[in-house]
């Protein structure tokens, strides 16, 4: 089982190569790309950690040799938020960098399962969908969009709220990665909490702006590197257990499917060896998540024809 990471040597990179090391299954192999140099470094680095996961770094023009047989392709390359910015303002910056990246995935592991981590996902996955298409390798259940993070932030928020284990709680996230498209399905969270309006509007709000929440306490260092790749690799060994053959392997993520909202949605999934292999369905939404999911419509739909609009 190889896992590539491209954009290892950033801050999120960095930490989920660190995650994956310790955390990948006996007898894997991870390979790190980075066009920062140290990026062999860092491979030779982890290499020093007593696991059987097996290391390689790559730099410099040539991805092949980092991609080359991969199961599953980690995107976490580009620009990070600074304070004052919102996550579309990485669209400029991030676009050219991801058509690049998966274009270079679709010559050399076409049939990878892709995670993007790169932001702006609302508009980057439907970018990296109309390359892989172009290319004529497109197949929307091998490409996924991560918003695990939205979920490690409701379940975490929601057991500070109420005082229980953050280990205990399984909220849904359904929608984008930004903004009032990121919507928790608080009413549908595992535990029987009792929550007034006023606090599932209060802890919908701080889901919704958790990111720039750390932003603005980085105070210009960036923005959320750790708790992202901790995320990113709950999300990652769940593609390697659905690829090993487990069954029932569910996860959320930002994907093409049944359009039913908007052509790219965040919902639940169940994974198998090639991908998706079912779109769960979204049920019994309260009033005020009903009113949240129509009310983000536009916008996502305004995110998703933005990315594809880029690529001709
Ligand atoms: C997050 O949710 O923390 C990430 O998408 C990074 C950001 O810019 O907020």
């Amino acid at each position: 089982m190889k896992v590539t990471i491209l954009g290892a040597a950033g801050g999120i990179g960095q930490a989920l190569s660190l995650l994956l090391k310790t955390r990948l299954p006996e007898g894997s192999h991870l390979s790190l790309y980075d066009i920062s140099p140290i990026t062999p470094g860092i491979a030779v680095d982890l290499s020093h950690i007593p696991t059987s996961v097996e290391m390689t770094g790559f730099t410099g023009d040539d991805i092949t040799l980092a991609l080359k047989d991969a199961k599953i392709v980690l995107v976490a390359a580009g620009f990070a938020r600074k304070p004052g910015m919102d996550r579309s303002d990485l669209l400029h910056l991030n676009a050219g960098i991801i058509k690049n990246l998966i274009s270079q995935i679709s010559i050399t592991s076409p049939h990878a399962m892709i995670g993007v981590i790169t932001n702006p996902i609302n508009t980057i996955v439907p970018i990296a969908a109309k390359v892989l298409k172009k290319i004529g390798v497109y197949n929307r259940t091998k490409l996924f969009g991560i918003t695990t993070l939205d979920i490690i932030r409701a379940n975490t928020f929601l057991a500070l709220f109420t005082g229980k284990k953050p280990e205990a709680f399984n909220t849904p996230v359904i929608g984008g990665h930004s903004g009032s498209t990121i919507l928790p399905l608080l009413s549908q969270t595992n535990y029987n909490v009792q929550l007034t309006e006023k606090d599932i509007y209060n802890l919908t709000k701080r889901i919704q702006n958790a990111g720039t929440e750390v932003l603005e306490s980085k105070s210009g260092g960036g923005s959320a590197t750790l708790s992202m790749a901790y995320a990113a690799t709950n999300f990652c060994l769940s593609l390697v257990r659905a690829l090993k053959g487990e069954s029932n392997v569910i996860e959320f993520a930002y994907v093409e499917g049944q359009g039913e909202y908007a052509k790219f949605f965040s919902q639940p999934l169940v994974l198998g060896k090639n991908g998706i292999i079912k779109y769960c369905l979204i049920e019994n939404l309260s009033k005020f998540e009903e009113c949240a999911l129509i009310k983000m419509l536009d916008q996502l739909k305004h995110d998703i024809q933005l990315g594809e609009s880029l690529v001709q």
